[in-house]
């Protein structure tokens, strides 16, 4: 059995991808500080699954306790990347968290892939390097705008750190995902997108709404020059997601990546406006959701969807799942989670 360490194992997209790698028959550490996420989720990951993951709590921020899990797990042959801090907002609040948070945590796990000779590496980057794009569907090769916010900059600094390191270290494979916009849950509804206080993205909003615990969605613009006027995103399932890693790690593991260095976009090729995907929800509950229309949120790119045949073909992967059944499941998560939560109380 081969062994994965994934940072940010039990947050959002780093859980689901713990399943599928268990799934497809391989060991997983995690690691994780559960800065942004709760130790249960393993729980979750082994009901889902019959295996435990082995859970490390550990802050990337701190070199030692890092190169310990190495010490600690020698058959580790892969790292994906997920551990940082993601809130746009937030980073423009607290700039420097931010930045030592996600670069700090870089640079140790490359430091100690060094010292125990881990050579692959997925990373977990996004979209938002491409800013606004002058041509869509956006290709790997789209130039890399300035970043509006911190978060998106450390994304950009990130992706040239492993780039300058693999000058003097070419044996260090490096896969970097741009992710579009990841939404939805496992089916099972045991695992999916939990954020602490008011969410800042589209679907949890959507949902909590849809439950009762807010007032009503605010749709950030309706003037944009898009057919409906509300703002286009690729949304993507965080499953096809997920399963896009376990390819990656494969690609990795057998040497059949290209070159040392690869970018894949990870959307599905299609944009949804705002209204879009609200009228898709409504069509996934069967009832109105409350919302109104509101002025731009400050830094929102207009559009901004995926050119994915680089990955479709050379990745040999592809997103599979629908935006309703995805909505579906991002539904039925969020119920499920707020009646265990009623249980607990
Ligand atoms: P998440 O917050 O649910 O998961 C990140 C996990 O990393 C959390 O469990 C958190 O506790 C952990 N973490 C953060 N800093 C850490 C540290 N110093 N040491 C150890 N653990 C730490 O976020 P997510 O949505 O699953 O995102 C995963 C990755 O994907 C992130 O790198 C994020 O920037 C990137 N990404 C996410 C999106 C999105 O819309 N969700 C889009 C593009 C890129
Ligand atoms: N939106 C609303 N109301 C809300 C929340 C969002 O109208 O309450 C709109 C936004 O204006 C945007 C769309 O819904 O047009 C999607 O917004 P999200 O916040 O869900 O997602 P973003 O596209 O803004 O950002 C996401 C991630 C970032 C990542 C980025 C890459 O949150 O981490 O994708 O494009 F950097």
């Amino acid at each position: 059995m081969r062994t994965v360490l994934v940072t940010g194992g039990t947050g959002y997209i780093g859980s689901h991808t713990v399943v599928e790698l268990q799934e497809a028959g391989y060991k997983v550490v995690i690691v994780d500080n559960l800065s942004n996420s709760y130790a249960e989720v393993v729980d979750s990951i082994e009901a889902i699954t019959g295996t435990r993951p082995v859970f490390e709590k550990v802050d990337l921020k701190d070199r030692e306790a890092t190169l310990e899990v190495f010490e600690a797990h020698p058959n580790i042959e892969a790292v994906i990347h997920f551990a940082a801090l993601k809130a746009v907002g937030e980073s423009v609040e607290i700039p420097l968290e931010y930045y030592k948070n996600n670069i700090d945590s870089l640079i140790h796990i490359l430091e100690a892939m060094q010292q125990y000779d881990v050579k692959n590496i997925v990373f977990s980057s996004s979209c938002t390097v491409y800013g606004e794009p002058d041509q869509l569907p956006v290709t790997e090769q789209a130039p890399i705008k300035k970043a509006n916010a911190p978060y998106g900059n450390t994304k950009q600094i990130c992706e040239e750190i492993m780039q300058d390191y693999r000058v003097p270290n070419p044996q260090i494979n490096v896969i970097s995902l741009r992710y579009f916009n990841p939404i939805g849950a496992h089916p099972s509804a045991l695992i999916g997108e939990l954020p602490i206080g008011v969410p800042n993205n589209l679907v949890p909003f959507i949902t909590q709404t849809a439950i009762g615990l807010r007032e009503e969605l605010k749709v950030f613009g309706d003037d944009y020059n898009t057919p409906d006027g509300s703002a286009i995103r690729d949304y993507i399932n965080v499953v096809d997601l997920a399963k896009a890693h376990v390819v990656s790690i494969e690609r990795l593991l057998n040497g059949n990546n290209k070159q040392g260095y690869e970018i894949f976009n990870l959307g599905t090729g299609k944009g949804n406006s705002v209204l879009e995907v609200i009228k898709a929800f409504e069509k996934v509950t069967g009832a109105p959701l409350k919302y109104k229309i509101v002025g731009r949120r400050e830094g929102d790119v207009e559009q901004v969807y995926a050119d994915t045949r680089y990955a479709n073909d050379e990745l040999g992967w592809k997103a599979e799942k629908d935006l309703e059944e995805t909505l579906a499941s991002a539904w039925k998560w969020e119920q499920h989670y707020r009646s265990k939560e009623k249980e607990r109380e």
